[in-house]
Protein backbone atom coordinates (compact mmCIF):
# COMPACT_ATOMS: atom_id res chain seq x y z
CA UNK A 1 0.00 0.00 0.00
CA UNK A 2 1.19 3.47 -0.57
CA UNK A 3 -0.35 6.91 0.53
CA UNK A 4 0.20 9.52 -2.66
CA UNK A 5 -0.07 12.87 -3.01
CA UNK A 6 -0.51 15.70 -5.65
CA UNK A 7 -0.06 19.34 -5.10
CA UNK A 8 -2.22 22.06 -6.51
CA UNK A 9 -1.61 26.02 -5.87
CA UNK A 10 -2.76 28.99 -7.01
CA UNK A 11 -1.61 32.79 -7.10
CA UNK A 12 -4.03 35.52 -5.18
CA UNK A 13 -4.40 39.48 -6.10
CA UNK A 14 -6.01 40.94 -3.36
CA UNK A 15 -5.33 43.97 -5.17
CA UNK A 16 -6.07 43.42 -9.00
CA UNK A 17 -3.68 46.61 -9.63
CA UNK A 18 -0.84 44.01 -9.17
CA UNK A 19 -2.07 41.40 -11.90
CA UNK A 20 0.37 41.39 -14.91
CA UNK A 21 -1.16 43.65 -17.59
CA UNK A 22 -1.68 41.18 -20.00
CA UNK A 23 -4.57 38.95 -17.33
CA UNK A 24 -5.75 42.19 -16.49
CA UNK A 25 -6.59 43.37 -19.98
CA UNK A 26 -8.15 40.01 -20.54
CA UNK A 27 -10.55 40.04 -17.70
CA UNK A 28 -11.34 43.50 -18.98
CA UNK A 29 -12.54 41.35 -22.12
CA UNK A 30 -13.90 38.73 -19.48
CA UNK A 31 -16.34 41.63 -18.46
CA UNK A 32 -17.25 42.20 -21.83
CA UNK A 33 -18.94 38.65 -22.17
CA UNK A 34 -21.43 39.79 -19.61
CA UNK A 35 -22.84 41.75 -22.21
CA UNK A 36 -23.20 38.90 -24.48
CA UNK A 37 -24.16 36.49 -21.28
CA UNK A 38 -28.28 35.49 -21.66
CA UNK A 39 -29.24 34.49 -18.37
CA UNK A 40 -32.73 35.68 -17.78
CA UNK A 41 -33.11 32.53 -15.15
CA UNK A 42 -30.36 32.63 -12.65
CA UNK A 43 -29.58 36.36 -13.09
CA UNK A 44 -25.90 35.16 -13.02
CA UNK A 45 -23.93 36.53 -15.58
CA UNK A 46 -20.42 34.64 -16.40
CA UNK A 47 -18.11 36.35 -18.68
CA UNK A 48 -15.17 34.59 -20.38
CA UNK A 49 -12.58 35.09 -22.66
CA UNK A 50 -9.85 33.52 -24.20
CA UNK A 51 -6.55 34.75 -25.43
CA UNK A 52 -5.20 32.50 -28.09
CA UNK A 53 -1.52 31.79 -29.40
CA UNK A 54 -2.17 33.82 -32.54
CA UNK A 55 -3.25 36.67 -29.84
CA UNK A 56 -6.81 36.44 -31.02
CA UNK A 57 -8.77 37.53 -28.19
CA UNK A 58 -12.73 35.89 -28.43
CA UNK A 59 -15.48 36.67 -25.25
CA UNK A 60 -18.51 34.65 -24.53
CA UNK A 61 -20.95 34.72 -22.00
CA UNK A 62 -23.19 32.26 -20.44
CA UNK A 63 -26.46 31.07 -22.80
CA UNK A 64 -29.24 29.89 -20.41
CA UNK A 65 -32.69 28.47 -21.85
CA UNK A 66 -36.11 28.01 -20.60
CA UNK A 67 -35.25 23.94 -20.75
CA UNK A 68 -32.41 24.47 -17.71
CA UNK A 69 -30.40 21.75 -18.49
CA UNK A 70 -29.73 23.51 -22.02
CA UNK A 71 -27.83 26.14 -20.18
CA UNK A 72 -24.17 26.44 -21.52
CA UNK A 73 -21.82 27.77 -19.19
CA UNK A 74 -19.21 30.74 -20.62
CA UNK A 75 -16.34 28.92 -20.18
CA UNK A 76 -17.72 26.13 -22.58
CA UNK A 77 -19.43 28.48 -25.19
CA UNK A 78 -15.76 30.85 -25.63
CA UNK A 79 -14.04 27.44 -25.99
CA UNK A 80 -16.21 25.68 -28.88
CA UNK A 81 -16.08 29.07 -30.52
CA UNK A 82 -12.10 29.28 -30.52
CA UNK A 83 -11.83 25.60 -31.58
CA UNK A 84 -14.85 26.49 -34.51
CA UNK A 85 -13.47 29.65 -35.33
CA UNK A 86 -9.43 29.21 -35.20
CA UNK A 87 -8.86 25.38 -35.09
CA UNK A 88 -5.69 23.92 -34.10
CA UNK A 89 -4.97 27.10 -32.30
CA UNK A 90 -3.72 26.67 -28.76
CA UNK A 91 -5.74 28.62 -26.07
CA UNK A 92 -2.89 30.46 -23.38
CA UNK A 93 -5.32 31.68 -20.95
CA UNK A 94 -8.71 32.22 -20.10
CA UNK A 95 -10.44 34.52 -18.12
CA UNK A 96 -13.60 34.06 -16.35
CA UNK A 97 -15.65 36.84 -14.32
CA UNK A 98 -18.90 36.05 -12.77
CA UNK A 99 -21.66 39.07 -11.49
CA UNK A 100 -24.99 38.07 -9.63
CA UNK A 101 -27.93 41.02 -10.52
CA UNK A 102 -29.07 40.03 -6.98
CA UNK A 103 -25.75 40.81 -5.31
CA UNK A 104 -22.18 42.39 -5.47
CA UNK A 105 -19.68 39.81 -5.91
CA UNK A 106 -16.43 40.43 -4.60
CA UNK A 107 -15.28 36.93 -4.86
CA UNK A 108 -13.55 34.84 -7.85
CA UNK A 109 -15.89 31.86 -8.87
CA UNK A 110 -14.28 28.39 -10.38
CA UNK A 111 -15.24 26.70 -13.38
CA UNK A 112 -18.15 24.10 -12.80
CA UNK A 113 -16.76 20.44 -13.05
CA UNK A 114 -17.73 20.38 -16.33
CA UNK A 115 -16.06 22.95 -17.70
CA UNK A 116 -13.04 21.74 -15.77
CA UNK A 117 -13.48 18.42 -17.48
CA UNK A 118 -13.64 20.22 -21.05
CA UNK A 119 -10.62 22.67 -20.31
CA UNK A 120 -8.92 19.19 -19.55
CA UNK A 121 -9.20 17.78 -23.17
CA UNK A 122 -8.56 21.10 -24.60
CA UNK A 123 -4.83 21.00 -22.69
CA UNK A 124 -4.64 17.49 -24.49
CA UNK A 125 -5.63 18.97 -27.65
CA UNK A 126 -2.89 21.43 -27.27
CA UNK A 127 -0.14 18.32 -26.28
CA UNK A 128 -0.65 19.39 -22.89
CA UNK A 129 0.08 23.17 -22.75
CA UNK A 130 -1.35 24.49 -19.88
CA UNK A 131 -3.94 27.13 -19.87
CA UNK A 132 -3.99 30.05 -17.58
CA UNK A 133 -7.15 30.55 -15.93
CA UNK A 134 -7.62 34.37 -14.43
CA UNK A 135 -10.83 34.67 -12.05
CA UNK A 136 -12.44 37.49 -10.27
CA UNK A 137 -16.06 38.75 -9.52
CA UNK A 138 -17.82 41.68 -10.33
CA UNK A 139 -14.83 43.44 -8.37
CA UNK A 140 -11.80 42.92 -5.89
CA UNK A 141 -9.44 40.36 -6.04
CA UNK A 142 -8.01 38.11 -8.85
CA UNK A 143 -7.12 34.28 -8.48
CA UNK A 144 -4.24 32.80 -10.90
CA UNK A 145 -4.74 29.27 -11.84
CA UNK A 146 -1.75 28.33 -14.03
CA UNK A 147 -2.83 24.91 -15.79
CA UNK A 148 -5.89 22.95 -15.21
CA UNK A 149 -4.50 20.17 -13.51
CA UNK A 150 -4.54 22.35 -10.14
CA UNK A 151 -8.39 22.50 -10.66
CA UNK A 152 -9.06 18.91 -11.50
CA UNK A 153 -6.08 16.50 -10.80
CA UNK A 154 -7.50 13.44 -12.21
CA UNK A 155 -9.39 14.62 -15.36
CA UNK A 156 -10.85 11.98 -17.84
CA UNK A 157 -8.79 10.97 -20.60
CA UNK A 158 -9.37 8.97 -23.96
CA UNK A 159 -6.85 6.24 -23.01
CA UNK A 160 -9.65 3.81 -21.54
CA UNK A 161 -11.58 4.09 -24.68
N1 LIG B 1 -22.28 29.00 -15.23
C1 LIG B 1 -21.22 29.29 -16.06
O1 LIG B 1 -21.39 29.96 -17.09
N2 LIG B 1 -20.01 28.83 -15.71
C2 LIG B 1 -19.74 28.08 -14.59
O2 LIG B 1 -18.61 27.62 -14.40
C3 LIG B 1 -20.80 27.85 -13.61
C4 LIG B 1 -22.16 28.21 -14.02
C5 LIG B 1 -23.61 29.50 -15.61
C6 LIG B 1 -24.60 28.45 -15.99
C7 LIG B 1 -25.91 29.13 -15.67
O3 LIG B 1 -26.25 29.95 -16.78
C8 LIG B 1 -25.57 30.05 -14.50
O4 LIG B 1 -24.16 30.19 -14.52
C9 LIG B 1 -26.01 29.53 -13.15
O5 LIG B 1 -25.54 28.26 -12.91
Amino acid sequence: MERKQKAIEWIRYDDPDEVPPPWRHLLEEAGRGWNKAWAPYSQFLVGAAVLLDNGIVLSAGNQENAAYPMCLCAERTVLATAASQYPGTAVRALAIRVKNLRKKLTEPATPCGACRQVLYETELRQDGKPITLILQGEEGPVVVIEGIAHLLPFGFDHSAL
